[in-house]
């Protein structure tokens, strides 16, 4: 199975991607949406695409042999978009769009990404980068394991989960880890996900600096977009769906943004149907219409 690219109809609606214009996709993953930007703002729109995965941008080659120059691929984080942009002498762009968390082909890699599939606790989008979820669940203190359960997995039982992790250690697979969570947790609690989809999301987010990167990114987005640009992101748990609406609300009483939906938009229910991964999406996008006022 194919990565799906998620909202994608609703977010090409809002972006109207044109000619002559410069957009950047912020997550090209199985570069669904980059696709899309290439095709609608033909012939002679330039897409931006990021991502800090390799294997993501290995695919995107693929797209650059058909679209050449109008795609241009960074191997980075898009926290640091303003630098690259700088690099490409391109001040300021028309449209940019989020799409979080991981690709399919990530979820199905050997990766760690995904309890279904047994494989080393790695868990990094960046390979170059040193902290795998193998060196938390087994060299991180019980408290700061329970501290991240809790604040990025949302975990209520985080203490628990914390204490059996420690007392098990060393594990070294996702399937051991799932099993020990499935352990650790009250069987009497009924749970509409696996009990272990907290444990891994928090450890994801901690090992890819996902809220950092997000917080860093969106800001560096709104400032690098021209006035009368749109910045979409589609988010997939509420941590992220906070630091968007937050970012967002601080940019309208600016007067720097102004939201186009108040509430996120969700995926039709077609759409979940053909494509369970979209179920939790979030989008949620904004208009600037102001520049923000140098300081000094
Ligand atoms: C959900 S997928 C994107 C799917 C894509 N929109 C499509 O239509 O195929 C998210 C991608 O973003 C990448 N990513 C996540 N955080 C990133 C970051 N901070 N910087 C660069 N890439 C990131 C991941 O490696 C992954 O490939």
């Amino acid at each position: 199975m194919k990565h799906k690219s998620v909202l994608a109809r609703e977010l090409m609606t809002i972006i109207q991607p044109q000619k002559d214009r410069v957009y950047v996709d912020m997550t090209l993953g199985a570069s669904g949406h980059t696709k899309k930007l290439l095709e609608l703002s033909h012939p002679t729109g330039v897409v931006i695409a990021f991502d800090k995965d390799k294997e993501a941008i290995k695919n995107g080659e693929k797209l650059k042999e058909q679209y050449g120059d109008r795609l241009i691929l960074v191997n980075d984080d898009y926290a640091n978009l303003e630098e690259h942009l700088d690099r490409l002498g391109i001040d300021l762009v028309d449209g940019i769009i989020f799409d979080l968390g991981v690709s399919l082909d990530q979820l199905k890699s050997d990766r760690g990404f995904s309890f279904s599939i047994d494989a080393p606790l790695d868990m990094r989008m960046d390979q170059s980068k040193p902290l795998t979820a193998e060196r938390i669940v087994n060299h991180w203190d019980m408290e700061e394991i329970e501290r991240i359960l809790r604040l990025y997995g949302e975990e209520r039982f985080a203490k628990r989960i914390a204490k059996a992790i420690v007392k098990q250690r060393p594990i070294k697979s996702t399937k051991e880890l799932a099993d020990l969570v499935e352990q650790a947790v009250p069987r009497n609690v009924s749970l509409k996900i696996h009990p272990a989809t907290r444990t891994f999301q928090a450890l994801r987010i901690v090992v890819n600096d996902e809220l950092e990167s997000l917080q860093i990114g969106l800001k560096a987005a709104i400032k690098r977009l021209r006035v009368g640009g749109t910045v979409c992101v589609i988010s997939f748990h509420s941590l992220e769906d906070r630091i968007v609406k937050q970012t967002f609300r601080e940019y309208k009483q600016k007067g720097i943004l102004r939201l186009i939906n108040k509430k996120p938009i969700r995926p039709s229910e077609d759409e979940v149907r053909s494509n369970k991964h979209a179920r939790s999406a979030k989008l949620r996008c904004a208009l600037k219409i102001e520049t923000e006022v140098k300081d000094g």
